[in-house]
């Protein structure tokens, strides 16, 4: 399916209220939100996510930081929606993320950079089958 991908909320953007903006964003750009919801990970459950970082210098903090508190986790349905969202977001960094994307606007550091996007469509099946069911997602 190449139609779908998934996002999450940081917990930097959660406690500064930014949530609505973001999803505001997000339905602006055209994005059908297939399935939402709050959850604040446990380190376990965070560094299972991102196991894929596991042997980077910043995995540690990663972890620490993605269960500080809540995320909003979201399945994204829209035509191109991997490149496209990451397009939305902008870079990793938000001081080289573009005029407009929810980055420039909301992140704080390459750390703390607000949201999340699935790098691929396989990945972004993985990461939205990691928060929800088949029945949760519509
Ligand atoms: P994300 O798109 O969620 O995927 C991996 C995350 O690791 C990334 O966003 C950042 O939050 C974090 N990350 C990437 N590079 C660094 C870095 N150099 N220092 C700290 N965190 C990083």
């Amino acid at each position: 399916m190449n139609n779908r991908t998934f996002t999450m909320i940081k917990p930097d953007a959660t406690e500064k209220g930014y949530t609505g903006g973001i999803l505001k964003m997000i339905n602006d750009a055209g994005f059908r939100i297939a399935a939402m919801k709050m959850v604040h990970l446990s380190e376990k459950k965070a560094g299972e996510f991102y196991a894929v970082h596991k042997e980077r210098p910043f995995y540690g903090e990663l972890v620490e930081f993605m269960s500080r508190g809540p995320i909003t986790a979201a399945i994204l349905e829209k035509d191109n929606a991997v490149e496209d969202f990451r397009k939305l977001i902008g870079a990793t960094n938000p001081k080289d993320a573009a005029e407009g994307t929810i980055r420039k606007l909301y992140a704080a550091s390459i750390g703390e950079n607000a949201v999340h996007g699935s790098d691929s469509d396989e990945n972004a099946a993985i990461e939205g089958d990691f928060f929800f069911s088949k029945l949760e997602q519509f």
